[in-house]
């Protein structure tokens, strides 16, 4: 089975499409081994209400990938649980295809990679890694942040058909001719979601990050065509995060 078709099931038998973004502020570095704790105690408390746990560099860059974040990797996947790293991929492909191997060496399923860079020495050699090691890569559409417009918003001309469009509709479209495993649209964007939505179909998934601390709501994004929701500071920050995990895949479920 591909990422995709594993996290929809899991999803289905856990009945939750709620992704956990594991991030906390910045901690003194001589303190990393509280923040090893707070995220294995938040990994605790919030399992059974998740499909999936999105790491960002939050951890990667104070616990080191392999020392720290790989053992919470493990944690994730004791628990029936997908890891996605979300290092938004950027680079020239020779160096996407070192970063990618080792997310992935650490035993990420998929990672998050920016379709800015195009395909050939871009994105090809993360997919071409992906589909050597079986795992998944998922697509920046339409970021969820404030001046998402002035990037994914602009009006372009298609290099395919000579017309203009808009970045993320030329996006979504190399989402679904690359096989991507998902594509991220912004919960706080539900009018984008739509129209990504109406481009993607059921064949990529979209993934929401902006749930609660950004502004965006469960219920929206579902309506417009969210499958995962993404969600961070709301449960990782609060004082009893497996509540507002349950009470978000609450809310998901009712929203279905
Ligand atoms: P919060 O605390 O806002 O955390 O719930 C959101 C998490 O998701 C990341 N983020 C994004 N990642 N595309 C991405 O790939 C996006 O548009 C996007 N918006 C937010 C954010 O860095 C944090 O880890």
């Amino acid at each position: 089975m591909t990422f995709r078709e594993e996290i929809e099931q899991t999803s289905k038998n856990r009945k939750s499409n709620i992704i956990l973004a594991l991030d906390f502020p910045f901690e003194n570095p001589r303190n990393r081994q509280n923040l090893f704790s707070n995220a294995e105690g938040v990994l605790k408390a919030a399992h059974p209400y998740l499909c999936a746990v999105k790491f960002n560099h939050h951890l990667v860059l104070p616990l080191g990938l392999f020392d720290g974040v790989q053992k919470l990797v493990e944690r994730v996947h004791d628990n029936g649980l997908f890891a996605i790293m979300d290092c938004k991929a950027n680079d020239i492909g020779a160096t996407n295809q070192t970063i990618a191997e080792y997310y992935y060496a650490a035993g990420f399923d998929a990672i998050i990679a920016n379709p800015f860079i195009g395909w050939e020495e871009g994105l090809k050699p993360i997919f071409d890694a992906a589909t050597r090691l079986q795992r998944g890569v998922i697509l920046l559409v339409y970021m969820s942040h404030k001046a998402a417009s002035e990037g994914y918003g602009q009006t372009v001309i298609d290099s395919e058909t000579g017309k203009q469009t808009p970045q993320y509709v030329t996006f979504a479209r190399k989402a679904l001719e690359y096989g991507a495993s998902g594509a991220v649209v912004g919960a706080t964007y539900p009018e984008k979601i739509r129209e990504i939505h109406a481009v993607l179909g059921d064949k990529v998934p979209i993934f929401s990050p902006g749930i609660g601390a950004q502004g965006g709501e469960i219920a929206a994004a579902l309506k417009a065509g969210s499958r995962y929701l993404i969600v961070g500071r709301a449960i990782t920050g609060s004082k009893d995060p497996a509540k507002v995990a349950g009470e978000a895949r609450k809310f998901a479920e009712l929203g279905k």
